[in-house]
């Protein structure tokens, strides 16, 4: 596995490879690299003969108090482990490589119709940084394939919607969210949980798939559900963002004929923000 930081190097890299008539898959991650982020490389190599990996801790994604300065940057354990996966390419570039003209100054990206509910809601201009920085990526490997997890459903749901919007030819690939025994969603964030936390942290997964459950039981009462959840993570320690149930397509609040759904969850333990989701057919 070659590790770049340059991009002209990688563009010298990826020429070689379409001359040789290879496609290219692209995982964007942010590092700290677990179990999760490994099965989308593994994913990303069922669609595409090359895999690119970017590692980038993206400074405009990231509110005024939120963790930019403090997000673990694990550059050396991270390689080692992508070596394992059989990436062909670590491309961990520079804040300065990928924002040419600093980010005071940098064009912004935004899905505007999709970005302020849920996560955005809570987490205002998160998602321009996204979709800015996904984009950028985009325009440095121009991938055939590009494959983000479920975890963040909100976020694949927006960068399926800017691609279409935008007539990039990228294929989207969500790959499954990877869980802990006890059905905690992996997460680079998880290691802010104390010990206490981490034992309560399994309630987020359990509130989200008992609603599902209600839900293929013929429930329809929607609030009442989203509540009661919302209740028990409060009594269980949490301090709940939201407990969401929407059509999974959009992300609008469902009528009650709506058969494809998405239960999403958000809640404050201690020093971590845990989100969650589960797709439920009804
Ligand atoms: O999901 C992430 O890790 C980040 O939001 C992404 C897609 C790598 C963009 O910085």
């Amino acid at each position: 596995m070659r590790v770049l930081e340059d991009v002209s190097a990688l563009r010298e890299q990826l020429s070689e490879w379409r001359r040789n008539g290879e496609h290219v898959a692209l995982v964007p991650t942010m590092g700290n690299l677990h179990a999760g982020h490994l099965s989308l490389v593994e994913l990303a190599r069922e669609h595409a003969e090359r895999t690119v990996v970017t590692i980038f801790v993206n400074p405009t994604q990231f509110g005024e108090n939120e963790d930019y300065d403090d997000y673990p940057r694990t550059i050396e354990r991270d390689t080692r482990k992508l070596k394992a996966t059989g990436a062909d390419v670590l491309f961990a570039p520079a804040v300065e490589t990928v924002y040419p003209f600093g980010v005071e100054r940098a064009t912004v990206v935004s899905a505007p119709h999709l970005t302020g509910d849920l996560c955005g809601a809570s987490r205002p201009g998160h998602f321009d940084g996204v979709t800015s920085v996904v984009a950028r990526l985009f325009a440095i490997v121009q991938p055939d394939v590009a494959v983000f997890g479920q975890k963040d459903f909100q976020q694949q749901l927006i960068i399926r919607f800017m691609v279409e919007d935008l007539h990039l030819p990228i294929k989207i690939v969500t790959g499954p969210i990877v869980r802990d025994p006890d059905g905690l969603a992996m997460s680079s964030r998880n290691q802010y949980l104390g010990e206490t936390e981490r034992a309560a942290a399994p309630r987020l997964h359990a509130e989200i798939e008992a609603i599902a459950r209600a839900l293929q039981t013929g429930r329809r009462d929607y609030q009442a559900l989203e509540s009661a959840a919302a209740q028990a993570l409060e009594a269980a320690g949490f301090r709940p963002d939201y407990v969401e149930i929407r059509r999974a397509q959009d992300l609008a609040k469902p009528d009650r004929d709506c058969d494809e759904i998405v239960v999403l969850g958000a809640a404050f333990l201690g020093a971590a923000r845990l989100i969650d989701n589960v797709v439920v057919t009804i």
